[in-house]
């Protein structure tokens, strides 16, 4: 059975997972409209992926006892300066998520629930990688600057590495 603290907690965090798909699909959208298809796709995955994490949160509460709700969501941003500004926008949004896994991390300790602290391991190892992908492709696009046909290889480059997080194991 989890907490009080505990449930309210996670249930900020399924909040915090369902806005983070909407802003990546806002994302998705406004890099269709400037004509890169590549950093499109990768969003769009990205989105999905979000929802995932929402989901295995809200599945996991509930099987816990608690009740996982389903709130009114912040709206995202329409649109996001250039490639550049968007991926750094992505970048400290995963910065900010992993310090709110790390929150619940250290609740389910207060909290002796080691259950959720278990659960949350998964989080935790994501939390990495997405840091490190959005890491990866801020550097990138550092080292194209302003260049146009850097930025059309960018955006097929993008494209590979949907293809590449979208292979790696799925909870
Ligand atoms: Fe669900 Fe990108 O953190």
């Amino acid at each position: 059975m989890l907490s009080t603290e505990m449930e309210k907690a996670l249930n900020e965090q399924i909040k915090i997972e369902a806005e983070s798909s909407q802003v990546y699909l806002s994302m998705a959208s406004w890099a269709e409209t400037q004509g890169f298809e590549g950093v499109a796709q990768f969003m769009y995955a990205h989105s999905d992926e979000e929802r995932m994490h929402m989901l295995k949160l809200v599945k996991y509460i509930n099987e816990r006892g608690g009740h996982a709700k389903v709130s009114a969501l912040d709206a995202p941003p329409l649109s996001f300066g250039s490639s550049k500004e968007m991926f750094k926008t992505l970048f400290d949004h995963e910065v900010m998520v992993s310090k709110s896994i790390n929150e619940l991390v250290h609740i389910s300790l207060q909290e002796k629930d080691y259950a959720t602290h278990n659960f949350l391991q998964w989080y935790v190892a994501e939390q990495i990688e997405e840091e490190a992908l959005a890491r990866t492709i801020l550097d990138k696009i550092n080292l194209i600057g302003d260049d146009k046909g850097g930025l059309y290889l960018f955006d097929n480059d993008v494209k590979q590495l949907t293809v590449i997080s979208a292979s790696s194991p799925q909870p």
